[in-house]
């Protein structure tokens, strides 16, 4: 997904001078009078990033006809909850790359990365409190258990050849869809929309949470570090396995198995067999799940009027789901 693409998607320029003053906004609020915790909490802003969840806050925002700088808040409180848990990933994953750059536990260690991720999150909370109102704190938080527990889950299955796609289902949910359903609630909600709207466009954005991670899955199979920004292949190295891995997995148990244990012994190189999880088989199989949220997300949409904003959300389904061929 790239970000020119999404400016092709959304040719709305209050969208576009919306996300300039989130940037500063998110520079500003990010800051710390300590310039050594300055450099690290702002490395991973300035590296860039696709910043398609404030994005999906602001366009949840032009629903309503709520106060635009409480929505830019809202936007920015959910990028830094997100560049949070992106710190803390990386430290979980022993991550090497991050935005194309050297991540933060690299450039400088993992303890720095951990404090830069508590500090993001902490001016997270602060900023909703004070800009948003408590309804959004308590969302934020929520959100936020959410995502750790599916980021938990993960930890638990790693290496384990026993779960299942249900398993991985609830990780996914978890980790990922839950901020995103969360993105475009608080821009609802800032936005001032009714509760028909709020709940269709949080139904869209959850739906697409999962479309989002599912391809991000299959594209770590499929592309390299150039294009991604990050390592390809890296999930199974990490013992993550991930939906395209877990189907072969049900598809043939005892030799996917032997593949997989192989690899976590390096007595079997990963790029010689990805095609075990990389073949049209498996990546179709893969697609029965993408098509389904892609189907249950439309759905959610028909109880949002017709507007330029319902086109746009309609144009990003269809850019989801084209992300992963
Ligand atoms: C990365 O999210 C973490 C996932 C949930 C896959 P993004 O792919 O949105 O990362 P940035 O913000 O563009 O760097
Ligand atoms: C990231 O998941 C999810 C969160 C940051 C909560 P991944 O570990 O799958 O994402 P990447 O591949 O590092 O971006
Ligand atoms: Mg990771
Ligand atoms: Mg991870």
């Amino acid at each position: 997904m790239d970000s020119n693409k999404l400016k092709e998607i959304i040719p709305i320029e209050q969208i576009w001078i919306n996300l300039e003053n989130f940037e500063s906004r998110l520079y500003e609020i990010s800051g710390s009078e300590d310039s050594y915790l300055n450099e690290i909490s702002h490395y991973l802003i300035n590296a860039g990033g696709k910043r398609f969840r404030p994005i999906c806050t602001l366009l949840a925002g032009e629903l309503g006809n709520g106060d635009n700088n409480k929505i830019i808040d809202a936007a920015v409180a959910i990028e830094l909850i997100h560049l949070g848990s992106l710190y803390h990933d990386d430290v979980i994953d022993d991550a090497e790359t991050r935005r194309g750059v050297a991540s933060a536990n690299v450039k400088w260690n993992t303890t720095l990365s951990i404090l830069a991720g508590d500090y993001l999150l902490a001016k997270s909370s602060e900023l909703a409190a004070e800009t948003l109102g408590l309804e959004s704190v308590k969302l934020l938080a929520s959100t936020y258990a959410e995502l750790v527990e599916g980021q938990t889950k993960e930890v638990q299955y790693q290496y384990d050849t026993d779960h299942t796609t249900e398993d991985y289902m609830k990780v996914i949910e978890g980790k990922t869809a839950s901020l995103i359903r969360t993105s475009a609630k608080l821009g609802a909600m800032a936005g001032n929309c009714d509760k028909k709207t709020t709940n269709a466009i949080s139904k869209w954005a959850w739906h697409n949470g999962i479309i989002f991670q599912i391809t991000d899955d299959i594209l770590d199979l499929s592309s390299d570090t150039q294009t991604l920004g990050k390592e390809a292949g890296k999930d199974i190295l990490e013992g993550t396995y991930t939906l395209p891995v877990l189907i072969a997995l049900s598809e043939n148990k005892d030799k996917v198995k032997k593949i997989l244990t192989g690899i976590r012994n390096s007595e079997i190189e990963l790029l010689e067999v990805i095609q075990e999880f990389n073949n049209e088989k498996i990546i179709d199989a893969s697609k029965k799940y993408l098509d389904h949220h892609y189907k249950e997300s439309m759905k959610s949409l028909d109880a949002i009027e017709d507007s330029k904003i319902k086109e746009i959300l309609i144009d990003i389904n269809n850019y989801l789901i084209k992300r992963s061929n």
